[in-house]
């Protein structure tokens, strides 16, 4: 799969010659409310806990709802709330229809949405197809064996080696938190299916019943009011179909890395993005849609988690005869700077490679950081985080914001014994800080106080990041400016500015390392983002980006450390920036 991403890197590349790159847009048309949306994203563990267990819970996101509001988000995402053994953090659903304990009750889930709909707030949940937890009853059925429930996972014999007789996993398929993707069941003596954890059998979706099952979690949650899912792990929802004996491939060596532990060691080529996955995504859509029709309401929206190839993932918007997912996250901002570093024509690729690979008509969107990646202020360095803040926001589309990086939260040291994630605890204490993803699921930062207002509880379930004393949301209001400020001030300018929301785009990398984003709408003022990612201070001459860019240009948004003054007008012909400076000008 690394290799494909190259190769499509590599490809994009050689296709897109240096210089302006211009992309029309759609024109002033009144727009749904997830097309220019700002999602936010909630860690329900690490977001605000209400009871002093140490854990963040539903009550706790509800007494915060109004900080939300405050931010200007439109919807939050919460990550699993759902009845689970805990094993990846309410990513393994032992019941899709209940809330875990931990975190309230239904009824405090419905205080949740009501009190968001007084506030004007959609709530959207994490759906989570591939897997339920081996703690379901589903799974303890289909063990068994009961009727209805013999195929609901991916069971198989297993293969036995003609040498030893001894019993083997029917493939060498390997899960993403390391080691085989199969798993012996004692009692029902087969093997089953878990691309993630041991914990975590991948559910059958050859299965009717099962389609039908999970048809029945989206509109549960319809009914109860929430406004769409982040659907996760999209990628090994199906795998191929086994062959006239039952067989499935063994997957190749990948030559990605030499550790055959890791999943990156083999190719994913039958056990990832799979055409049937596509289309059980344009089910899904209709299952939304249906519901809207007989229920009215705003729409509900379908965002789904995917780190597949361009030619795989924009296939989830739809095609000419079906309307499929709103929105594929687009990581490309978090993905090409993992794999080649942060400058400015890197992140002019990463924009490319979303911007021309999108069918005509649909929504892009921005990402840069979630709960699987270390944080966003760590990853770019700490003094880009307004910068990669002000691109999120200015680039078309829909942003997405991850818990903490409006605040430009850094990563929490956590060391081996304090480890809890599988893909890290999988591991071991030399190499796990390469798999754990605790570091960026340490409790939100509210105040300077004991345990950074997350808790009044006399721990927390993860420590807390070192800095949490000068990087919360208390210091960061009453500072004259923060990352906080730039953040809602970017948010503003979204809401208010017709052109963020329907103007066409055109950027540039500069040989200087400096990326100008310009967007534009016939009427109205034209927004300019501008941002050094280099090490020397430099000065460009926009007029050279845009003939028509000889007006002098109001400052609206700078990062925390640029000296200017908003208010104030600059000369596009020299317009001088400091190291890591991102600023936001406009015409009027
Ligand atoms: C997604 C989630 C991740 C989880 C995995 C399995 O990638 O974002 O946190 O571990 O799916 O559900
Ligand atoms: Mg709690």
């Amino acid at each position: 799969m690394e290799l494909l991403r190259l190769l499509l890197l590599l490809v994009l590349a050689i296709g897109t010659s240096e210089g302006c790159q211009v992309q029309s847009s759609s024109s002033e048309t009144t727009k749904d409310w997830w097309e220019t949306a700002q999602f936010y994203q909630i860690y329900p563990r690490s977001f605000k806990d209400s009871d002093g267990d140490g854990i963040g819970d539903l009550n706790g996101i509800t007494s915060k709802l109004e900080y939300l509001k405050d931010l200007g988000v439109t919807a939050a995402w919460l990550s699993p709330i759902y009845t689970s053994p805990m094993v990846d953090f309410g990513y393994d659903i032992s019941d899709f229809f209940d809330i875990q304990p931990e975190y309230g009750t239904l009824e405090d889930f419905r205080a949740l949405i009501k009190r968001a709909k007084e506030l004007d707030l959609k709530i959207i949940l994490d759906f989570v197809p591939n897997h339920s937890s081996n703690e379901s009853v589903w799974f303890k059925k289909s063990v068994k064996r009961e009727k209805g429930y013999e195929d609901y996972y991916v069971w198989h014999d297993g293969k036995i080696n003609p040498e030893t007789g001894a019993r083997e996993p029917p493939t060498n398929w390997l899960q993403y938190f390391r080691g085989s993707a199969w798993e012996w069941n004692e009692e029902r003596q087969q093997y089953y299916l878990h691309q993630f954890a041991v914990q975590q059998p991948d559910l059958n979706y050859r299965n009717p019943l099962v389609v039908d099952q999970m048809k029945r979690v989206l509109r549960y949650w319809l009914n109860e009011g929430v406004s769409g899912f982040r659907c996760d792990a999209l990628p090994p929802l199906f795998e191929v179909l086994p062959d006239a004996d039952g067989q499935f491939p063994d997957e190749v060596v990948s030559g990605a890395t030499e550790d055959s532990e890791d999943r990156d060691y083999l190719t994913t080529t039958y056990i990832e993005n799979q055409p049937e996955t596509i289309d059980m995504v344009y089910q899904w859509r209709t299952v939304l849609d249906d519901h809207k029709r007989i229920y009215g309401g705003n729409s509900s929206v379908l965002l789904i988690e995917t780190y597949s190839p361009a030619w795989f993932t924009m296939q989830f918007y739809g095609n000419r005869s079906t309307e499929g997912a709103h929105l594929p996250f687009n990581f490309n901002l978090i993905t090409v700077m993992e794999q080649r570093g942060l400058n400015a024509s890197n992140v002019q690729e990463a924009i490319d490679l979303w911007l021309n690979n999108m069918p005509a008509g649909r929504t892009a969107n921005w990402v840069i950081g979630n709960h699987d990646k270390l944080r966003a202020s760590t990853r770019y360095g700490k003094e880009h985080i307004d910068a990669m803040n002000i691109l999120v926001m200015i680039l078309p589309g829909v942003s997405v914001t991850y818990q903490g990086e409006e605040l430009g939260m850094t990563d929490g040291k956590i060391s081996w014994e304090q480890t809890v994630d599988p893909w890290g605890c999988n591991s071991n204490a030399d190499i796990y800080e390469k798999y754990s993803r605790d570091p960026a699921r340490t409790p939100f930062q509210w105040t300077s106080g004991a345990n950074a207002g997350f808790s009044d509880g006399n721990s927390t379930w993860l420590p807390l990041a070192d800095d949490y004393q000068t990087v919360n949301v208390e210091q960061e209001l009453s500072d004259e400016l923060s990352h906080l400020k730039i953040y809602k001030a970017l948010v503003a300018l979204r809401k208010s500015s017709k052109t963020l929301q329907n103007g066409s785009i055109k950027y540039q990398a500069t040989a200087d390392n400096v990326l100008i984003v310009q967007r534009s709408l016939t009427s109205s003022a034209t927004i300019v983002g501008v941002i050094n990612f280099g090490s020397a201070a430099v000065t460009v001459d926009l007029s050279q980006f845009d003939k028509s860019r000889t007006e002098s240009l109001q400052l609206l948004i700078r990062s925390i450390d640029s000296t200017k003054t908003e208010g104030t007008r600059y000369d596009p012909k020299t317009l001088s920036l400091d190291p890591a400076e991102a600023l936001v000008l406009t015409t009027e």
